[in-house]
């Protein structure tokens, strides 16, 4: 098999791979090392995982997310999935002249004074889901921290954004898991059905809430604006907080000691768990017009998928792309910083007394991938069993 021919094949194998592997990011890796930018014909994608590849193509306006036009010529059927429809027609999947007009709409709610405004109540709401752990930990000795902290603190930071009761946030969190598969690469019927259902139920719940006269944010915004700003704001900063419980809960709270020593090291550790696991791991764009990139020909219209993941750990790169780059640049980056830092904050002072009962947990989705599940326990777990003849760490004793 020609080296052309051998790298297609093994691009191909591990994206098909990436539904069951334990860990995306490793695969995103070996992606990487098999070069900037990868042809994978059979399954219809090129790959970019360079970085200067992936900046450009995020920045050009040469390059086009795939609208319902490009999705009609191109994958028949997606308009039988209410879910897909919506998620299509939203901010994130539109270009301009349409893409100006419905992101200055989302922009004027995160201004920089606005998101700034929001940072007591972000830090309140910290606090008040890590003291609810505190109290579920204390009361069945154990609880759900991916549940009751990385996923509800970011739902209610977007509840307190909009003006959405707070008290709906465990179900809304609920409904953006059921809905994220839209964004996947190759979700299954059944995961689309399920995500159908979860778009009625959210546009049911809108509706009640503008007959029950609920004011606030939320009304200036369509039920679909509601759903994708919820969507955005919701699923990645989940991911987010999954990989910060995990870091500061691991190894006896090692690197919670040293955050709580030196405070000054929390936005840079947020920052690097961005660059290291960025939690929206991939985006699609295709190109206007024949192009060449990296050497590599891609015809016009082709998909192209923009591994973020890669691309943040390619020697060459200056800064990482984990809010993307240019005209559609994460117009939530702030207020995501925000609630890492908030948590990472509450979470210090409890972080050597809780212990993962799964300490290498496994993830859902690999666009986004999240520890659905993290049960944290103040029982230390049990130091690992070291055979007769060997030392702590494996090694044979003479
Ligand atoms: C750690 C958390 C987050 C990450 C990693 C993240 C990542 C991203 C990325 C990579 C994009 C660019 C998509 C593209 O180029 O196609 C994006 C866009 C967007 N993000 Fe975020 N995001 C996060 C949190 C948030 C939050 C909290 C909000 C607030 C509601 C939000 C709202 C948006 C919106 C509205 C867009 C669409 C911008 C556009 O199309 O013009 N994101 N995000």
């Amino acid at each position: 098999m020609s080296t052309e021919l051998s790298v297609r094949a093994r691009a191909t194998r591990l994206l098909l791979g990436l539904r069951r592997a334990p860990d995306p990011y490793a695969v995103y890796e070996r992606l990487r090392v098999l070069g900037p930018v990868l042809p994978v014909p059979a399954l219809s994608t090129v790959v970019l995982c360079g970085y200067d590849v992936c900046r450009h193509a995020l920045r050009s306006p040469d390059f086009l997310v795939p609208d319902t036009r490009w999705r009609d010529e191109h994958t028949p059927g997606w308009r039988r999935h209410p879910s897909m429809e919506q998620y299509a027609a939203s901010l994130l999947n539109v270009n301009p002249p349409e893409h100006q007009t419905l992101r200055g709409r989302s922009a004027a709610l995160l201004t920089r004074s606005a998101v700034d405004g929001l940072r007591a109540t972000v830090e309140e709401l910290a606090e008040d889901c890590v003291a609810r752990l505190v109290a579920a930990v204390a009361r069945h000795g154990w609880a759900d921290a991916a549940e009751q902290v990385a996923l509800r603190l970011p739902t209610r930071a977007i509840c307190a954004l909009l003006d959405l009761p707070d008290e709906d946030a465990a179900e809304l969190g609920a409904a953006m898991l059921r809905n994220q598969v839209v964004g996947e690469l190759f979700p299954s019927e059944a995961e689309l059905n399920e995500a159908d259902q979860a778009v009625r139920e959210l546009k049911a719940y809108f509706r009640a809430l503008g007959e029950r006269g609920h004011p606030g944010a939320w009304t200036r915004f369509s039920p679909g604006e509601c759903g994708l700003l919820l969507q955005a704001g919701v699923s990645t900063t989940f991911a987010l907080l999954g990989t910060a419980l995990c870091a500061l809960l691991k190894d006896n709270g090692a690197l919670a000691a040293d955050l709580a020593a030196r405070p000054e090291l929390i936005p840079g550790t947020v920052d690097g768990w961005l660059r290291d696991r960025p939690p929206s791991t991939m985006v699609s764009r295709v190109p206007r017009h024949d192009v060449e990139l990296a050497g590599v020909p891609v015809a016009a219209h082709t998909h192209l998928l923009i591994l973020i993941a890669a691309a943040n750990r390619d020697p060459g790169a200056p800064g990482p792309l984990s809010f993307g780059h240019g005209p559609k640049y994460c117009l939530g980056a702030q207020l995501a910083r925000m609630e890492a830092i908030a948590l990472v904050r509450a979470l210090l002072p409890h972080a050597g007394t809780w212990h993962l009962t799964d300490p290498t947990p496994s993830f859902t989705g690999y666009v986004i991938p999240q520890a659905r599940t993290l049960k944290v326990t103040t029982r230390r777990p049990p130091a690992p069993r070291t055979p007769p003849g060997h030392d702590r760490v494996g090694r044979r004793t003479p």
